[in-house]
């Protein structure tokens, strides 16, 4: 039998150096709050219960958590140091039996595969603590791993309080642990704040429970850019390279086309079928493509549903809409929230739909603002179409029937609805109802004067 851990992730900190007013664990790594990580993480290992230890900012970390239903939050009410954030969560623990694994909210990139052989190594060595380290050329910053002579881990030095040759020491501690429960607490009671930070520090409980002769076990991980923690900025845009990559590669290795693999930035959520090409400078999320569909340079694709050989040109922006197979959009035509597109539709150039369905084989292939319309069956809209859809206290319906075709430079006083098959003439402003199979047609009387030109520009 596997273990099956009780987990604690600890994200109640400030994280001064980052140097803004949004908790750290809510800053960004590929279009998702890194705590989203950790728990994406969590929620894909074998665990008895999820439990996040808050603090700071902690209001904002728990309704960013809103999709994770089964997390339960622990409130630290002052930021005491990583052993005071473990204890907060002792009225709970210390009621479970087994073991408890220690994530950090500032650790993103661990993965599953890896914390599994953590579990692995603590259960088969029946560990009291197993603890996951790794090497760094340049290890400034983290608690340093300190072995005897027989390799054995006896302590974890944080860097304020390090000797020079302590912090030559290349292995550091990656703040992941797994820990026997009733055994943590026991060593947790003994942890002072004698230290250049006055902090509880949960590393001092190693040293603590080594001195009590209990079995503690150093995971060495070779693949030092899992453990990552982030502190600042830097790491944070090193975090979100190392997420790319790996993203992008599995992409990659599922049969898609990255044109620029180096600047497309995918989530880790969005599914994309084989033979897609993706062009430099996309940005997808949360996201699912269809088959051999493929994105042009510099676009954006959110919260969205592509079908197949779809094609979405140059500099578009799709958020929460559909896309219906061999439909093409753009280039530079914008999407907006709720737009539902059939198949071989077409939304051309700066056309900008919003809360509005096109049934298959619609055109709006010109400069064009189509908002709260439902557009029927091969309608077509010449340029310069536009809804009226806001009077300035209420939005209002348009709803245009199959085979309408509009002439450019039209405009539909909303609510309005063209009957099927009609006819509205270029120029034509529909301020009511038209019946289908009907011509509509709204424009001032031409007039024309010859000759009239010269002598009018005199007159100026
Ligand atoms: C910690 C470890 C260090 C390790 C590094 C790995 C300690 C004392 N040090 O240092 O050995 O190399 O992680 O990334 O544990 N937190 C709370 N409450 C607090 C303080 C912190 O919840 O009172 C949370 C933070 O939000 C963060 C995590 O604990 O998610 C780690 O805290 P942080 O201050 O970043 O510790 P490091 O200095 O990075
Ligand atoms: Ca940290």
């Amino acid at each position: 039998m596997s273990l099956t851990p009780h987990i604690l992730i600890l994200a109640a900190g400030k994280g001064k150096r980052m140097k803004s007013d949004l908790p750290k664990v809510l800053h960004e790594v590929l279009f998702q709050p890194m705590i989203h990580h950790v728990l994406d993480l969590a929620s894909a290992l074998p665990h008895s219960s999820v439990s996040v230890v808050v603090g700071h900012g902690g209001e904002e970390v728990k309704g960013a958590c809103g999709g994770y239903p089964l997390v339960q939050f622990v409130d630290q009410k002052e930021q005491r140091g990583t052993a005071d954030a473990v204890k907060s969560a002792e009225t709970f623990l210390s009621k479970q039996s087994g073991s408890v694994l220690v994530l950090s909210g500032d650790v993103p990139l661990l993965r599953k595969e890896s914390i599994q052989k953590l579990l692995d190594s603590h259960e088969k060595q029946n560990a009291v603590c197993s603890l996951v380290s790794t090497r760094l050329q340049n290890p400034k910053g983290y608690g340093r791993i300190l072995r005897d002579s027989s390799e054995a881990v006896y302590g974890i030095r944080e860097e304020a309080d390090a000797s020079e040759s302590e912090k030559k020491i290349p292995e550091v501690n990656a703040g992941i642990y797994c820990f026997e429960i009733k055994e943590l607490f026991n060593a947790l009671s003994k942890v002072s704040n004698q230290n250049r930070q006055g902090e509880f520090y949960l590393t001092d409980a190693i040293e603590i429970l080594v001195r009590e002769k209990k079995k503690v076990i150093g995971v060495l991980f070779e693949d030092s850019e899992e453990t990552l923690g982030i502190n600042d900025r830097i790491a944070l845009a090193q975090a979100e390279k190392v997420l790319q990559k790996r993203v992008n590669q599995f992409h990659m290795e599922n049969g898609v086309t990255l044109q620029g693999s180096d600047d497309i930035w995918i989530d880790t959520h969005s599914e994309i079928a084989s033979d897609v090409v993706i062009e430099s400078g996309c940005r997808i999320f949360k996201s699912k493509i269809g088959g051999a569909s493929r994105i042009e340079a510099q676009s954006r694709v959110q919260e969205s549903v592509l079908g197949s050989r779809v094609k979405i040109k140059q500099g578009s922006v799709i958020e929460e809409s559909k896309i219906g197979h061999e439909t093409t959009v753009g280039p530079y035509a914008h999407l907006r929230p709720g737009s539902i597109l059939g198949s071989q539709v077409k939304i051309g150039n700066f056309v900008e739909v919003k809360k509005s369905s096109f049934k298959d084989g619609a055109k709006a292939s010109h400069l064009s603002y189509i908002g709260d319309a439902e557009i029927g069956k091969d309608v077509n809209l010449g340029c310069g179409f536009i809804t009226c859809n806001y009077d300035g206290v209420k939005k209002h319906k348009t709803v245009i029937e199959d085979g309408v075709f509009v002439g450019s430079d039209s405009q539909m006083i909303a609510p309005v609805t063209l009957g099927a098959g009609s006819y509205v003439a270029s120029g034509t402003t529909v301020t009511r109802d038209v019946p289908p199979e009907s011509l509509v047609i709204s424009r001032g009387k031409q007039v024309t004067k010859l000759g009239y030109a010269k002598k009018f520009l005199k007159k100026k």
